[in-house]
């Protein structure tokens, strides 16, 4: 009701603004040419009436695109009113349409980008905290959660990351400073070592966010120059044991024992020993690093790996027979050509048979198989498929070796009773030499022992195409 009057109102108000021009020329007409007073005043109303009757729908529909373009601009994404095509303000209705649609057009852009932006954050592979002007803790990603928990977003940082050296960091630049570094380890569930940055955003995000934390994982970095330090120490250290032997015997050679025949000859075969030990490190650490710097080239040529084992039993014999021992060889024919190099095989195989004779109990057999695998290890890789992997297997009746040395059988100098390895030659080098061919050659290492029955070392490999 009030609405219409309000609308009245305007309507009569414009009627009389736009019939202003008519009344003039009235009153002169009025003035001049005297006419009838009553007349004009008659006039001018009739004038006013159909003025008001012109200008009522067009204000109608003026008022209706105004209430409309308000709604949009509230955020009510509303249709435009029913205005006829030819009505007068049906133009602007057409340009607000545009405008309303071009908007909507860019609100998707925006959206769109919005979620890629998240989806980018989320995914990022090293953890990102943002973090709030009071240190709380406004968004993560998921490879933070993954590191810290889910329940973390709105907690003070000081709770989630309890050091010192990052706190210290993150209160410098919350106070003003442009970005700060630290370094911290999470002792649980396993040893992690983090660098973390944190950066001061150029301006104050909608969410709040003032700072960014990005962590980056150092664990394997750490890991790697740990295994270098103990390598170089544990390499040296086996040189120098020999080389201390030789130098003392070469001393009480030259003095004491200058003249003692019997000594001289006995102190020069223990000296052969030492230098021939030597000698077996340094070829072994060669070998080695050759392997390890061509591991990334899978070699492909076809390898008679039944060929290769025999030669490999011959060349035990001596040491077996000492032992009592029986080397026995299950050679499936089918499964005798593998895709490798030659050479590296016949280490591997040689290392595995050298352990085998050398850990297996005096009068004791070594059985040595080589068929087409039945099942694939869980580790195999795609190199390896079933009905084209050879499996060349060394089984010994020794001591065993106890669970848990298993995982780090491989690395390099590692043995289990050293004194034991040391005193029957051994580097500690021969497995770690194994398990770089196999991975040269996308194979597989497994073992198997029973301690007081015997171990058994099978390596999986890539059957040649001819088999
Ligand atoms: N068949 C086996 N039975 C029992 N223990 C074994 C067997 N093979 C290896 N080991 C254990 O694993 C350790 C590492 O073996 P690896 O072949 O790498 O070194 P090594 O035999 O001591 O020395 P190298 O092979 O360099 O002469 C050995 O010291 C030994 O303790
Ligand atoms: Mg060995």
């Amino acid at each position: 009701m009030k609405h219409r009057a309000v609308a009245t109102g305007r309507v009569l108000a414009a009627a009389a603004l736009l019939s202003v021009p008519s009344a003039a020329t009235l009153i002169i007409f009025v003035a001049i040419l005297k006419l009838n007073m009553m007349a004009a005043i008659l006039g001018q109303a009739a004038i006013m009436v159909l003025t008001a009757m012109l200008v009522r729908p067009y204000l109608a529909s003026l008022g209706a695109v105004t209430s409309w373009s308000r709604a949009l601009a509230a955020g009510y994404d509303s249709t435009p009113p029913p205005i006829e095509r030819e009505a007068p303000v049906a133009e602007i209705v057409g340009a607000i349409s545009q405008l309303r649609r071009a908007w909507q057009a860019r609100q998707r852009e925006l959206a769109e980008s919005a979620r890629w932006n998240e989806t980018l954050f989320d995914n990022l592979p090293d953890p990102l905290i943002l973090l709030g002007e009071d240190r709380r803790i406004v968004r993560v990603n998921g490879a933070a959660q993954a590191v810290f928990g889910h329940a973390i977003t709105g907690r003070d940082i000081a709770v989630v990351l309890r050091d010192p050296s990052v706190l210290e960091a993150t209160d410098e630049v919350l106070i003003g400073a442009q970005s700060r570094e630290a370094e911290f380890t999470l002792p649980v569930p396993v040893e992690r070592t983090f660098r973390v940055r944190v950066e001061r955003l150029g301006s104050r995000a909608v969410d709040d966010t003032v700072a960014i934390l990005a962590l980056h994982d150092l664990t394997t970095v750490k890991r790697i120059e740990q295994m270098r330090a103990d390598f170089v120490a544990n390499a040296s250290h086996e040189l120098r044991t020999p080389l201390a032997t030789l130098l003392g015997f070469i001393e009480t050679l030259r003095g004491p024992a200058r003249d003692d025949a019997e000594a001289r000859e006995r102190f020069l075969a223990i000296m052969y020993d030492q230098a021939s030990r030597m000698s077996r490190l340094v070829n072994d650490l060669l070998s080695l690093s050759r392997i390890e710097l061509n591991e990334h080239s899978q070699p492909n040529q076809t390898v008679d790996l039944g060929r290769i084992i025999e030669s490999g039993i011959a060349a035990m014999q001596p040491l077996a027979k000492a032992k009592d021992m029986d080397i026995r060889a299950h050679l499936d024919p089918a499964a005798r050509m593998v895709t490798g190099q030659a050479d590296e095989l016949a280490q591997l195989v040689q290392n595995l048979l050298d352990n085998a004779v050398k850990y297996g109990r005096d009068e004791t057999a070594v059985d040595v198989r080589v068929t087409l695998a039945e099942t694939l290890p869980a580790a195999a890789g795609s190199a390896l498929k079933l009905g084209f992997t050879v499996r060349f297997a060394v089984q010994d009746r020794g001591e065993g070796i106890g669970k848990e040395h298993l995982p780090r059988l491989t690395e390099r100098f590692y043995r289990v009773d050293t004194a034991r390895s040391r005193k029957l030659g051994g580097t500690g080098l021969g497995l770690a030499i194994v398990k770089h061919i196999v991975n040269r050659h996308r194979g597989v290492l497994a073992v198997d022992s029973t301690l007081g029955e015997g171990s058994t070392f099978a390596v999986y490999l890539p059957a040649a195409g001819d088999v």
